[in-house]
């Protein structure tokens, strides 16, 4: 949600800014902006929507400068036009943001009184004003940016930049992530380290309630008592090439494809070279003193969390619970002795998934996370963080994530079940030999993305589509559908299939697409006999199965896609291919935006 950068130092600090800005588009593509310090004369360029309008306009309208911010916004309070784009300026201060100032309201209302004009609708504009205000009665930048720090609430990620301060540039962080990094004779500040790693590979990741003063030569980092504050500095090992499309079209084509290697590198890391055994980073967890496990993420995180449930308490024998992060985060649900805290995320960022975990800090027994970025907030909040190694993933819409923190919390689901007996040693042999040969099944079930492009042709035609799943191919129904909806734009549902007559059978006609995942499995029947229900309506099936499947009941379907066989347990991870690829074809069909779809962010840093 919303990326910054800021860059103080001897070269032009526009193209710095612009190139940084490029890799942090994923956080939010509502408009761009940057303002930079030339001769210690604040100037600053913004432009509506994608980064490219922002780099079109820097071509007629240059802007020189060797200090500067930068900014892309994913929009919270006023709409996505140029007077509410960042950089905000108020007088001498230029400010960059990423979060929520809750009491702007209050700020501004008070600021007003004292006759300080208002030019836009967003929270942030208030932050700049006050600085500018307090700067104008008297105070110096940091005095006016601590004071302000003092005043406001909510969430934030802040920047500023001062009007006659050629070398000087203000961070603040709470809530929302920050980072500086080290140069030679120049420094940086950036959301997150992909922002970062082309142009220092050394970096402090700020904390909460950090305030950072940055020159050229020095970075003092207070904390928030304003005591001096020793942050540790961490080399970066984030490879800028992998932040191209690498010959793919979209970042989702090719983070699509990736999955048989981002799969192989998890197994590697959490087995033994031979299949035989599972390793846990640092302590690893004593399942043995766990009676109730608590799953809590949002969105594609969130149904991965769902299927986890399946195997926790199928192969494990251990009561599951499983909650969306911001219902889970204010309900104030009783966290009894014994329970385990699990929380998962891509970005590790989420906030609504990270107030969860701080919920549960101090009352869950421990605090687990299932994160692909390391260095995230969630990873360096939990006991115990399990990375999912999926890479950086740059598509606006989950999917080697999604695949790697199933194959993750299946082999956790296993451990689980090994240390309290729930599961024999030869069934935990044959299933730690299914996980092995995940990566080439990937492979193999790539086979059916013609298939799937000709399908998403019929489908990016229609208004709506509902996905049927059963059991642990349910959760994989509605990521199904979430995919769907939020690439093409297509209404999409999503319903466990014994559900269908309870109600979702009424919308059923010969428009209505179903996609029907179901591996010939031991509820295969089921599913089918709900499948044959919306037959029998002139409902238009789309199958997903194995061979064996469709030669069962593949008759009056309208498409069947064929699957490799695949072991029961691990068929919701190996089916999530097919549903990413309908969603990804009939975007393109569509001529959506597939990378960055409409209102979306990669990284939802706030509520
Ligand atoms: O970074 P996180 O995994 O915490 O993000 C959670 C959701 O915002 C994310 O999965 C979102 O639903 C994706 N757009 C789905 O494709």
């Amino acid at each position: 949600m919303c990326g910054i950068i800021g860059y103080l130092g001897n070269h032009e600090a526009a193209p710095f800014l612009l190139d940084a800005l490029r890799r942090l588009e994923y956080r939010g593509y509502d408009s761009a902006g940057i303002a930079t310090l030339n001769h210690g004369k604040l100037d600053r360029r913004r432009a509506v929507g994608k980064l490219v309008n922002l780099a079109d306009l820097l071509v007629h309208e240059p802007l020189p400068g060797k200090a500067g911010i930068g900014h892309t916004r994913w929009a919270t309070h006023g709409a996505p036009t140029v007077p509410n784009a960042h950089p905000h300026r108020a007088g001498r201060v230029a400010v960059v943001h990423n979060g929520i100032i809750e009491n702007f309201r209050e700020l501004r209302a008070e600021l007003a009184e004292a006759g300080v004009p208002f030019q836009t609708e967003t929270d942030t504009e208030t932050v700049a004003l006050l600085a500018n205000h307090l700067m104008e009665g008297g105070m110096g930048p940091v005095e006016a940016v601590t004071e302000v720090l003092h005043r406001i609430e909510g969430a934030y990620g802040l920047l500023f930049l001062f009007d006659g301060e050629e070398d000087l540039m203000i961070a603040a962080r709470k809530g929302s992530p920050l980072a500086v990094g080290y140069g030679v004779g120049e420094n940086f500040v950036g959301s997150d380290a992909i922002a970062l790693a082309p142009l220092t590979d050394r970096i402090t990741y700020l904390e909460e309630g950090d305030m950072a003063v940055v020159t050229r030569s020095s970075v003092e980092i207070r904390d928030a008592a304003g005591q001096l504050a020793n942050r540790e500095i961490k080399t970066i090992r984030i490879d800028s090439a992998r932040v191209d499309k690498a010959g793919h079209k979209h970042f989702m084509a090719k983070e699509i494809a990736e999955q048989p290697k981002v799969i192989g590198d998890a197994l590697r890391h959490y087995l033994t070279p031979d299949s035989a055994a599972i390793t846990l980073p640092g302590e690893g967890v004593d399942f043995t003193k766990v009676n109730r496990l608590l799953l809590v993420a949002c969105g594609t995180a969130y149904y991965a969390c769902l299927t986890a449930k399946y195997w926790f308490e199928q192969i494990a024998q251990l009561p599951v619970e499983v909650d969306i992060a911001s219902e889970f985060r204010y309900r104030e649900p009783p966290i009894t002795e014994g329970t385990l805290a699990l929380f998962v995320s891509q970005s590790g960022e989420t906030a609504d998934t990270l107030a969860a975990l701080r919920y549960c800090k101090g009352k869950a027994a421990r605090i687990l996370s299932v994160v692909n970025v390391a260095e995230s907030s969630i990873a360096r909040e939990s006991d115990l963080a399990l990375p999912i190694l999926a890479g950086a993933e740059i598509g606006v819409a989950s999917t080697k994530a999604f695949s790697c923190q199933l194959t993750v919390l299946l082999i956790l689901a296993l451990e689980a079940a090994r240390q309290r007996g729930a599961i024999s040693a030869e069934k935990l042999t044959e299933l730690l030999g299914a996980l092995q040969g995940l990566p080439a099944l990937f492979n193999a079930a790539m086979d059916s993305n013609a298939l799937t492009e000709s399908i998403s042709a019929d489908l990016s035609e229609v208004s709506d589509v509902l996905f049927l799943g059963r059991g642990r191919m349910y959760p994989l129904a509605l990521e199904g559908a979430l995919k769907m909806k939020e690439l093409s734009y297509i209404h999409a549902e999503a319903y466990a299939s014994g559900e269908l007559k309870h109600g979702p059978i009424a919308l059923i006609d010969s428009h209505l697409p179903v996609v029907v995942m179901a591996p010939r499995d031991s509820l295969f029947d089921k599913t089918i006999s709900n499948m044959q229900e919306v037959m029998a309506r002139a409902g238009k099936v789309l199958l997903i199965s194995d061979a064996a499947g469709i030669a069962e009941a593949g008759d009056g379907v309208w498409q069947s896609v064929e699957m490799p066989t695949v072991a029961p347990e691990l068929a919701p991870i190996l089916y999530a291919l097919p549903a990413q690829l309908l969603a990804y074809h009939t975007a393109v069909a569509k001529g959506t935006d597939v990378d960055q779809p409409r209102n979306l962010a990669k990284s939802v840093t706030v509520e």
